[in-house]
């Protein structure tokens, strides 16, 4: 496994079936274990949270270490101070850092920096825990990822591109439909091509995406930091609304996926995403299985 976890492309296949065993192996096993005995882990956040924070929280302590938690008061990454003397400073403190942050390039400095791993708890391009919490999900349900269709709706946003890494190791057939001038950028998504997702496909229309999908995955369509953005996005993403229409263009059993929280409403209707097809509450739970699997993996080498 490299050092750090920052976009998903930093894995390869062997390290996704090795995390996808132990995160079944500990959510199975559910007693804490010793995997991070003593070990300090510090949380660098400068956004909101709610999931990441309190699944790698409570992930750390059920395995056996503890955390420092850094809000944006506390630490303004690259603003009181440059970001590599922040990581190198960190790193002489703790065992590892998770970090959740604006600039993605305020990410790779951090882990250029620090000596200790960095796994990304969000930045503006990349969100690769999420992605892992969903391939893992997908994997409880089906019993496989290869050949797997898997529906993208909405914005070519940082929860896509990681799925795209990601994806495109496992044989998930990912189909996304962004509005026009919302794609994903397009180096990741050559990249996620060239490393596996062959039969990826990039679309503007939702219901040739959403087309005998097994899985429809949507996320918010104004993310953290687009605020002043809003108004011109509801204009722009108002026919890509995940809802009961879209979805009969889907397989008959297919399932409904949201990193969360959900804007319903906009992104999805209240009655698909409260509705039997909804599996998001598995994903948001898987977050913490999947996690400690990579801290297991990751603050042990
Ligand atoms: N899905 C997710 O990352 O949620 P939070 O923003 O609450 O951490
Ligand atoms: N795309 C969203 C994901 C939130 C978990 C955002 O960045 O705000």
């Amino acid at each position: 496994m490299n050092k750090d976890l920052t976009s998903g492309f930093d894995l390869d296949r062997a390290d996704l079936n090795n995390i996808f065993k132990l995160a079944a192996e500990l959510k199975e096993r559910r007693r804490p274990g010793q995997e991070l005995n003593g070990k300090v882990i510090s949380l660098v956040f400068q956004k909101p949270s709610m999931r990441t924070r309190v699944s790698f929280e409570v992930g750390v302590s059920q395995l056996g270490g503890s955390c420092v938690y850094l809000s944006p008061g506390d630490i303004s990454l690259g603003d009181r101070e440059p970001v590599k003397d922040a990581a190198r400073v960190l790193s002489r403190y703790v065992d590892g850092v998770i970090c959740r942050t604006f600039a993605h390039s305020h990410m790779e400095e951090l882990a250029r920096y620090s000596e200790v791993p960095v796994i990304n708890g969000l930045s503006d391009v990349y969100h690769p825990c999420q992605a892992l919490a969903d391939m893992f999900t997908i994997l409880e349900i089906k019993g496989r990822l290869e050949g797997v269709r898997l529906a993208f709706v909405g914005d070519g946003n940082n929860v896509l591109h990681s799925l795209l890494a990601i994806a495109a190791k496992t044989g998930v057939d990912l189909r996304a439909a962004t509005p026009r001038g919302f794609d994903p950028q397009s180096q990741i998504w050559e990249q996620a091509v060239r490393e596996g997702g062959k039969s990826f496909k990039l679309t503007h229309d939702p219901r040739e995406a959403v087309e005998g999908a097994d899985f429809v995955y949507t996320d918010v369509w104004t993310s953290m930091g687009q605020e002043s953005e809003r108004e011109q996005r509801l204009k722009a993403f108002r026919d890509f609304q995940v809802n009961q229409e879209l979805l009969q263009k889907a397989a008959p059993d297919c399932r409904v996926m949201h990193c969360m929280p959900v804007h319903r409403g906009e992104e999805v209707t209240e009655e698909v995403i409260e509705s039997n097809r909804s599996v998001i509450i598995d994903q948001a739970e898987n977050r913490l299985h999947v996690q400690k699997a990579v801290m297991a993996l990751l603050f042990n080498k």
